[in-house]
């Protein structure tokens, strides 16, 4: 293993922790299925988010977007990865609105998802073929 791979496998350790540690903040009274997301930006920052439901169920927002806006909020407009964990067995896979929303900065992202009992990873082009966005309106 390469002093690059380990670094790049610690680093997606210690965003895994930081997801860990979101996700026990996780609002989540409906579904009861808590997740965390943690971005990875381009300068080394790292932005958390949990899924935070709603009583009209349709306003709830995923635990990616969340992490995305805060991001975006505080002036961060290039991310490298994301990783994504649940409470589940298996590793959840962000929802189409998710990867609209990462594409629109990222389309270049690294997807680390994680369960309990395995991992899977992805890059976002893959999750998201096809994908329309900022180029197609100029
Ligand atoms: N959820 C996320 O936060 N991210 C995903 O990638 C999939 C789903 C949330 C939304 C809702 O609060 C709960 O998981 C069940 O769908």
């Amino acid at each position: 293993m390469t002093a690059a791979t380990e670094s790049s496998d610690s680093q997606v350790e210690t965003l895994a922790a930081a997801a860990i540690d979101v996700m026990s903040r996780a609002y989540a009274p409906y579904s009861k299925f808590r997740v965390g997301a943690a971005l990875l930006c381009a300068d080394g920052t790292i932005f958390t988010g949990c899924n935070v439901e709603n009583a009209s169920y349709g306003l709830t927002l995923c635990a990616e977007r969340n992490a995305l806006v805060k991001a975006v909020s505080e002036g961060h407009l290039e991310f490298l990865k994301i990783v994504i964990v649940c409470s589940a067995g298996e590793p959840v896979a962000p929802c189409g609105a998710c990867r609209q929303c990462l594409w629109e900065f990222a389309p270049q992202l690294e997807v680390i998802m994680v369960g309990t009992s395995r991992r899977d990873q992805a890059p976002l082009k893959k999750l998201l073929p096809g994908a329309f966005g900022p180029d197609q309106l100029s």
